[in-house]
């Protein structure tokens, strides 16, 4: 088991990773006032892991009751977080009684939302089960809530009293979901440690084969990564930025039809790969990390080539982004781990890059 701090300006916690964490009462935070806990799950995770954690919190002295939504995205809606704030009031939720989100990013930032907002803040705990909601979306306080017109434009932040990230959930995830948290994962390789690269080389099997110990090892290192950064600035400016690595390519990725059907994680690695490459074009970082890129990511499962993505339909799509002003802000690397923001980068340079990486 390892403990990671996280020491945000509003607040400090532990994210606590390892298997088997759901049935270990010894590693909750301290919940004074707290008589009843709220998990809030969805139906897909809700029948794997409500029990377990259920009853580790009886043994507490906790009383339980379970919210369930729907999986997937849509949940994340204002609907949703009003049916929860009136199933809390039916249930007379007192102010110190806590939201456990137990689930991936989804629940995570719903329920955070929730918590965040329900009698102006209740406690929150973060319980993630998808890789990426391990080694990102439940560290660091972000929590928000779809509208029609885009994602997270309503939220707060609030900071759990602890992530318990038990690597034994990933056994049950679907391999696409797998596959996008690598993609994260190898984000956190290339902008901010390439000591993650190194496990991703050393322990590629048992990573695939999602070895719990090779897990633990790799989620905590991951942990560590964000929460030296939400550490050090916990609002979006400077710093945090970094954790962008691959995302203004991934986003603009993600609005063109050409990548529906894929993943996250496969946008971000597909952007990660872009960045290199760019980079590399512009003098900023070296060639050979164009090559690491295409290597690690080849061995994750996850894209690396612009083949099939038409160079004309990503500019549009950056030039849809709130932050486009004429050029484009990357996060390129003039090393791995050494993560550099390069402001206005023309569009030619992102077309020469794109036809760069046509295998
Ligand atoms: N707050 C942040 O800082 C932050 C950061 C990154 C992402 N996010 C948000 O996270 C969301 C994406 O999260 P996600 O990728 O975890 O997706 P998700 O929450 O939709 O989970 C993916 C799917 O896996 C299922 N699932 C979850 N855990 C499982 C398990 N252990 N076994 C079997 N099935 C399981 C879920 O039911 C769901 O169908 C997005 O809404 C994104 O905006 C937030
Ligand atoms: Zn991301």
């Amino acid at each position: 088991m390892r403990r990671v701090p996280v020491r945000a300006a509003s607040g400090a916690y532990d994210v606590i990773v390892g298997p088997g964490l759901l049935e270990e009462g010894a590693i909750l935070p301290e919940l004074p006032g707290a008589e009843k806990a709220f998990l809030v799950t969805d139906a897909t995770v809700g029948p794997l892991y409500v029990e377990p954690l259920s009853r580790t919190l009886a043994g507490a002295g906790l009383a339980t009751v379970t919210l369930t939504v729907a999986p997937g995205e849509p949940s994340k809606s204002l609907a949703t977080a009003e049916a929860l704030y009136q199933q809390l009031a039916v249930q007379e939720a007192h102010r110190d009684d806590p939201l456990f989100a137990l689930g991936g990013g989804v629940v995570g930032d719903l329920a955070g939302f929730v918590a965040a907002t329900y009698m102006r803040g209740v406690p929150l705990v973060q319980v993630p089960t998808t890789l990426t909601a391990q080694v990102d979306a439940a560290i660091g306080g972000k929590t928000g809530i779809n509208l029609a017109r885009g994602k997270n434009l309503v939220g707060a932040y609030h900071q759990p009293r602890a992530v318990i990230a038990d690597v034994a959930t990933l056994a049950t995830l679907p391999e696409p979901e797998f596959r996008s948290g690598l993609g994260e994962v190898a984000k956190y390789g290339f902008a901010l440690d390439p000591g993650v690269l190194d496990i991703l080389e050393a322990s590629l099997g048992a990573i695939l084969a999602r070895d719990p110990s090779v897990l633990e090892d790799l989620v905590a290192r991951c942990a560590a990564a964000k929460a030296a950064v939400v550490s050090e600035d916990e609002r979006d400016a400077g710093r945090r930025l970094v954790l962008n690595y691959g995302h203004t390519l991934g986003h603009a990725l993600e609005r063109i039809d050409a990548f529906r059907g894929r993943s996250h994680g496969e946008a971000v690695a597909l952007g990660m790969a872009f960045a290199a490459r760019l980079a590399a074009d512009l003098g900023v970082g070296p060639v050979d990390l164009v090559g690491r890129h295409r290597r690690v990511l080849a061995s994750l499962g996850l894209p690396h080539g612009t083949q099939g993505v038409a160079t004309e339909q990503v500019l549009e799509a950056m030039r849809m982004d709130k932050k486009y002003r004429g050029g484009v802000r990357f996060v390129l690397l003039e090393a791995a781990g050494r993560p550099r923001i390069v402001a206005d980068v023309p569009e030619d340079a992102v077309a020469r890059a794109m036809e760069g990486l046509r295998a």
